[in-house]
């Protein structure tokens, strides 16, 4: 009698095991991708809205951050148009010119020496020899502003400060249109150059629209 009880004891026991270990496991759960039975959903499916959704929450529709209507350009924002190619590169060394009234140049200099020490001092190195911290360790370190780059035109400058050459990234996410063309004020005076560009090129980018027209608008605030 008393073995018979425990025999009952024990196959109850190794029952329940079972049906807790078959709940448990995610054997029975078909879709691969799912983590089967989830103790605390919340901690897997965040409540946050996240980009680029449309959700409904207590019945609103709500739409975070949506894309642009294709076609449109938002206010204040101008397309940079010189593709990230060499043909593009060459087209704005020819083309594009500064949209920043340098009659200011002292005061961009000095903005653009703020975020050269921001976003170029660990590889360019402060007097922009490519001999930063981080420049030393690539490949190929930064050649020297007032070697190698010394004749680099400004539209050239700012075309590898927004797409970024070889082991350069590029800056166009990080920095403003303004801010670019600050920095290329400064790389100029690294190059050793006291005066901008001159002015019969100025001339010549006239004839030719570019986006550096455009860009003229809304540069001058
Ligand atoms: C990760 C390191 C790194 C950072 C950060 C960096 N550069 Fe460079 N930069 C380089 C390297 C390497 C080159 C040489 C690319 C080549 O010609 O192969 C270069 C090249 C350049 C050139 C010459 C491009 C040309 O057309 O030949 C300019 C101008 C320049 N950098 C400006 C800047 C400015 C301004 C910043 C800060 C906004 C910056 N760089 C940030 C590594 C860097």
């Amino acid at each position: 009698m008393d073995m018979n009880y425990k025999t009952i004891k024990l196959a109850v026991a190794g029952v329940a095991l079972t049906l807790v270990f078959a709940s448990l496991s995610s054997c029975g759960v078909r879709d691969e991708n799912t983590p089967g039975v989830e103790f605390m959903p919340d901690m897997y499916r965040s409540p946050s809205v996240e980009n680029y959704g449309t959700y409904v929450i207590d019945g609103d529709t709500l739409y975070s951050a949506m894309l642009p209507v294709k076609g449109t350009i938002a206010r204040n924002y101008l397309p940079y148009t010189y593709e990230n190619s060499a043909a593009g590169y060459e087209a704005a060394g020819l083309n594009l010119k500064t949209p920043l009234d340098m009659a200011h140049r002292d005061i961009f200099e000095k903005d653009g020496e703020v975020l050269y020490g921001k976003f170029c001092i660990h590889c360019h190195g402060a007097s922009g020899a490519g001999d930063g911290k981080v420049g030393l360790k690539l490949p190929g370190p930064p050649p020297a502003y007032d070697g190698a780059l010394k004749d680099l035109s400004e539209g050239k400058i700012f075309h590898s400060i927004t797409y970024g050459k070889n082991s350069m990234g590029p800056h166009s996410s990080q920095l403003s249109v303004e801010e670019r063309w600050k920095l290329v004020c400064y790389v100029q005076k690294l190059q050793g150059k006291k005066e901008p560009v001159d002015s019969t090129k100025q001339v010549a980018a006239v004839a030719t629209p570019t986006t550096a027209g455009e860009h003229s608008s809304g540069g001058h605030h």
